[in-house]
């Protein structure tokens, strides 16, 4: 037997497998890498975090991605040179923290790379007849492997469209494993560039399990954030708009648009909710372009407002066709979004009834929380597979990810 093979046949066949889980989302503000400790499989799999450490992209960097991402029309040489670029430059990352850690390589079973997405592009966004669902994630795992000298699991996103789903959100699997808890009904709110949400039922029922995008998270404060203070990368702790007013106007041609008429569940990104998005809403109202401070702040406060609105509006429709009442919920929070005082603070005066909390109450960090699920994806992927979602829109039962021996 060829000696990878075998290698990954004494993981899989491991009850307890230490797995470094990678994320980079939307926002581009750098790579989380959560160092996990996995026992079990499926509904079965317990998950300690050992380490966890964001490493914020320099500006550089940023631009470097933001020159290809959720473009349409890009430069074919930056994009094939960025592909390799990424996958050694998180490959350096992973030596890094483990140096930085002290964890020797030869504990880690694998890496979970989830890559950078430069276009999501599910038949929603894109209105192209007869062409599918489709995603694309960078930084090649074949890079991460040979210089981490690891076993390495990537793009997972891609077995999701090839069976059926729209390649996000994938945080539901993880989702199921790790947080249900029968006799409580759970919403777990991801506050990334993009917002989506997992609904886990107190049955424990996997088919009952739901999830969707909801729209907008950061990515439109963050991108105004930027136009208006270059040096800025987000609105912290909620500076600006909490100086501002909501624009009720804005706001209505904010959330004017085709993507909320679709039904649940449904996947967006960047390349719907951008920059041009807003402009159109103001030219739509006849709004001039903010100049005055004031005027900005009243743009920032109108964009979290958009947020919390549509994220509030998703999961009560949702409840409402389970025909069961807010108050029934606990809403467990993660995602930079969690940080922000304005948007945590609507969210709870929309949903009044449901209780919130953040993951970290379940004993793993929001912070940390994406960068895990895609490490339990990985130990699906080695050593699970067995969970059955039922015929579901939007969860198919597969396992995914590439995998990348080191040599
Ligand atoms: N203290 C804070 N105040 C306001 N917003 C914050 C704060 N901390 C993080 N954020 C927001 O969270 C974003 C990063 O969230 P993250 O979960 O990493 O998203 P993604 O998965 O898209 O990378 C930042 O771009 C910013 O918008
Ligand atoms: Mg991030």
């Amino acid at each position: 037997m060829n000696n990878q093979i075998q290698k990954l046949y004494n993981i899989s066949q491991k009850t307890t497998r230490h797995i470094i889980g990678l994320m980079s989302g939307t926002s581009l503000d750098g790579l989380d890498l959560a160092h996990c400790r996995i026992t079990g499989a499926g509904a079965d799999t317990q998950v300690e975090l050992l380490h966890f450490e964001t490493v914020d992209y320099t500006i550089e960097t940023k631009n470097r991605i933001r020159a290809i991402f959720a473009k349409k029309n890009i430069d074919f040489q930056t994009f094939t040179l960025l592909n390799a670029w990424l996958g050694r430059f998180h490959g350096a990352l992973i030596n890094d923290f483990l140096k930085k850690n002290k964890i020797p390589k030869d504990r880690i079973d694998a890496i979970a790379s989830h890559g950078q997405t430069v276009f999501h592009a599910p038949s929603i966004l894109h209105h192209i007849p007869d062409m599918p669902n489709a995603t694309l994630q960078i930084g090649d795992g074949d890079h991460i492997a040979v210089t981490t000298n690891l076993l390495t699991l990537s793009d997972f996103r891609q077995k999701h469209v090839a069976a059926g789903g729209a390649g996000a959100p994938l945080a539901v699997y993880g989702d199921y494993f790790i947080f249900s808890k029968r006799g409580e009904n759970r919403i777990l709110l991801n506050l990334g560039g993009i917002a989506n949400f997992t609904y886990l039922p107190a049955s424990c029922d996997a088919n009952e399990v739901f999830t969707t995008d909801t729209g907008t998270g950061n990515t439109l404060s963050d991108a105004w954030i930027r136009r208006f203070l270059p040096h800025e990368s987000y609105d912290k702790d909620g500076a600006m708009a909490g100086l501002g007013c909501v624009l009720p106007d804005l706001l209505k041609a904010l959330k004017t648009n085709d993507f909320f008429q679709k039904s649940f569940p449904k996947t967006t990104g960047p390349e719907l909710f951008n920059i041009e998005y807003v402009e159109q809403a103001m030219e739509k109202i006849g709004m001039p372009y903010p100049k005055t401070i004031d005027e900005k702040c009243d743009l920032m406060r109108t964009l979290v407002e958009f947020s919390a609105e549509t994220i509030a509006e998703a999961i009560e429709n949702t409840l409402i066709t389970n025909h069961q009442k807010v108050c029934d919920f606990k809403i467990y929070m993660s995602g930079g979004g969690m940080h922000h005082p304005i948007l945590t603070a609507r969210l709870q005066a929309l949903l009044e009834d449901a209780s919130f909390y953040k993951t970290d109450d379940l004993g793993i960090s929001g912070d940390a929380k994406e960068a895990v699920l895609f490490a339990i994806l990985a130990n699906e992927c080695l050593a699970g597979g067995t969970t059955h979602f039922g015929n579901r829109q939007g969860i198919p039962s597969i396992s995914m990810g590439k995998i990348s021996f080191p040599n």
